[in-house]
This record gives C-alpha cells, sequence and structure tokens, in this order.
C-alpha cells in the first residue's frame, strides 16, 4: 500500500512516519519543508500543498491521503484562507482525480471549541468553532462529506484533542493523544470498511475526556495509554501548569480554552461567567 502524508515533517508527521515504519510498500511525504532523514520505504515532495503540478506528481499511484498540513493554530483570515481552506480544498480535489480511495483528515478539538467543559459531546453534536482555525477544521469536514456524497471519495476526520509527548496541563488531561493511539485511529481510517464520512476524537483512555468517543470504539479502538497516568504530577505543580489565559473565566469554562479567549467580545457570556468566578 502506498501512503501520502501532507505536513509530515510536523510534530505529528514525525510520530506517524515512526509508528508507520515497515507498515507501507511506501510512506511519500509531502511538506514545504525539506526533511532530512528519509528511511528506504519513504520519499518526499518538498513544495505547497497549492502546487497542484507537484501535489498530483505526489498522489500518483497512492491508495491514502493523511491530510495534516495545515496552519494549527489562529492566523489571520486571508492566511487560513490560502493555507487551510484552499489548501485542504487542493488536496481533497486532486486525490479524488488521482483515484485515492481514503483520506484520514487531521481536524481538531477547536471545531468544537465552544462546548462548555460540564457538557460530554459525541461526533454528531453541531460544529462550534473557536477560532478562524477551528473554522477551517469545520471546513475540512464538509469538503470530506462533499467528496464522500459526491464522488464516493471516504474520509476518517479525527478531531485531535492534544498530540504532546506527554499532557502538560490540566486541560491537556481530557485532550491528549499518545502517538501510538494517533496512529491506531489514522489506520482504522485508511483500512476500515464502515468508513464514509466518518469524525471520531483522537483522545487517549483519558477519564476525564470531554467527549464520547463512542464511534471510535465501535470501529474498533482501543486506546493504549490514558493522560490519567499525569494527572497526579500535572493538578499537584502550581502555577507552571496553567495554559497562557487559563486564568480568563472565559478558557476554564470551554472547552477550548484559551483559543476561546482570543479577541473574544461576547458582552453576555462574559457578564454570567465573571458572575460565576
Ligand atoms: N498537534 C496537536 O496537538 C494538534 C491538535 C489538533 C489538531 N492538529 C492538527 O494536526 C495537523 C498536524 O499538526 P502538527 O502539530 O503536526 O502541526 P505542525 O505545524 O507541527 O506541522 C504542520 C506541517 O505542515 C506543513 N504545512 C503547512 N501548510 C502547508 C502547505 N500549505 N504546504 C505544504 N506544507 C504545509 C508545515 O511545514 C508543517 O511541517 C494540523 O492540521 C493541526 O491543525 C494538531
Amino acid at each position: 500500500m502506498r501512503v501520502l502524508i501532507t505536513g509530515a515533517a510536523g510534530r505529528i508527521g514525525r510520530k506517524l512516519r515512526h509508528e508507520f515504519q515497515g507498515r507501507f510498500d511506501r510512506l511519500v511525504l509531502f511538506d514545504r519543508l525539506p526533511i532530512t532523514d528519509l528511511k528506504e520505504s519513504e520519499i518526499q515532495f518538498c513544495g505547497e500543498l497549492t502546487d497542484k503540478a507537484l501535489l498530483l506528481q505526489a498522489l500518483d499511484g497512492v491508495d491514502a491521503v493523511v491530510h495534516l498540513a495545515s496552519i494549527p493554530h489562529e492566523a489571520p483570515m486571508e492566511d487560513i484562507i490560502q493555507n487551510n481552506v484552499m489548501g485542504t480544498w487542493t488536496v481533497y480535489e486532486l486525490a479524488h482525480s488521482a483515484g485515492v480511495k481514503r483520506v484520514v483528515h487531521g481536524s481538531s478539538n477547536h471545531a468544537v471549541g465552544f462546548y462548555p467543559r460540564s457538557e460530554i459531546i459525541n461526533e454528531s453534536a453541531r460544529v462550534r468553532p473557536d477560532t478562524r482555525y477551528g473554522l477551517s477544521k469545520c471546513w475540512g469536514e464538509a469538503v470530506g462529506q462533499y467528496y464522500a456524497d459526491k464522488h464516493g471519495l471516504k474520509s476518517l476526520h479525527i478531531r485531535i484533542g492534544n498530540a504532546a509527548d506527554r499532557p502538560e496541563h490540566e486541560r491537556s488531561l481530557a485532550l491528549w493523544i499518545s502517538g501510538r493511539d494517533l496512529a491506531q485511529l489514522v489506520m482504522i481510517g485508511i483500512e476500515h470498511p464502515a468508513i464514509d464520512n466518518t469524525i471520531v476524537y483522537g483522545i487517549s483512555r483519558n477519564a476525564r475526556a470531554f467527549y464520547d468517543n463512542g464511534v471510535a470504539e465501535q470501529l474498533g479502538y482501543q486506546p493504549l495509554d490514558s493522560a490519567d497516568d499525569y494527572a497526579t504530577d500535572i493538578l499537584q505543580r502550581t502555577g507552571q501548569s496553567k495554559e497562557p489565559s487559563n486564568e480568563n473565566p472565559v478558557a476554564q469554562y470551554y472547552q477550548g480554552g484559551h483559543f476561546c479567549t482570543l479577541e473574544f467580545s461576547n458582552p453576555e457570556t462574559m457578564a454570567r461567567l465573571n458572575k460565576q468566578s
């Protein structure tokens, strides 16, 4: 099997390359940054997602695409449109024309960041993006639906929580996912026959999860790791365990944390949360 990873030079791309060693006949790595430690089964295409000629070349003979390349934080709308919106559109459009059967899309918890932390949501919750970045992930999920309905190209959208090496702060006790658990979900996205345009949450087995990840479990996901193992350490540390703006009542209230506070100006919510805190 031949699998293409976009954003392969990034943090998650590096983890997946490690987990996928020897798993596929060929891993095709696409990124604007050069990758200098290529393994025997890997080849790289270095360039922009919107370079259609290069991306088409990279897609030649590819069975599945793991689409990770994006701006992974808040940014001006022009940049989000160019990079995430147009980038994702181009990946789907060319994957379809190259005859690719599956896309695994690195979506984000920030597509639903404006749910309160007190609420457990599942994959069918309406989107509540907390940033323009989160909005671009909703777009990716909708593009996947369009290609599934229109052309039969199937997608798994993984709303990734926090894919750091280990949980570093309180919110990540709900959201953390290990490299091997994420790789397991990606494999489900590539191989499982029941994928259509399916959404799951990219989290390990975390007792404090904001999500009911039942769909992932039905697809056979059995996370091996848990943020719970780091809970005592994180909760004991004072000060250092906090995310930026974590003192802000908006960050504390919503699942999206400090992303929700960026440019936040909802007077009714602010008044309500200030009264509660
Ligand atoms: N890391 C996390 O915890 C997390 C959480 C939620 C969602 N995600 C999503 O997972 C994906 C990967 O995240 P990451 O942490 O590895 O990000 P990253 O920034 O480390 O990696 C992204 C890579 O994509 C490349 N890239 C971006 N735009 C490109 C373009 N237009 N053309 C070519 N290359 C481009 C960058 O050079 C970079 O190497 C992102 O889509 C991100 O939104 C990550």
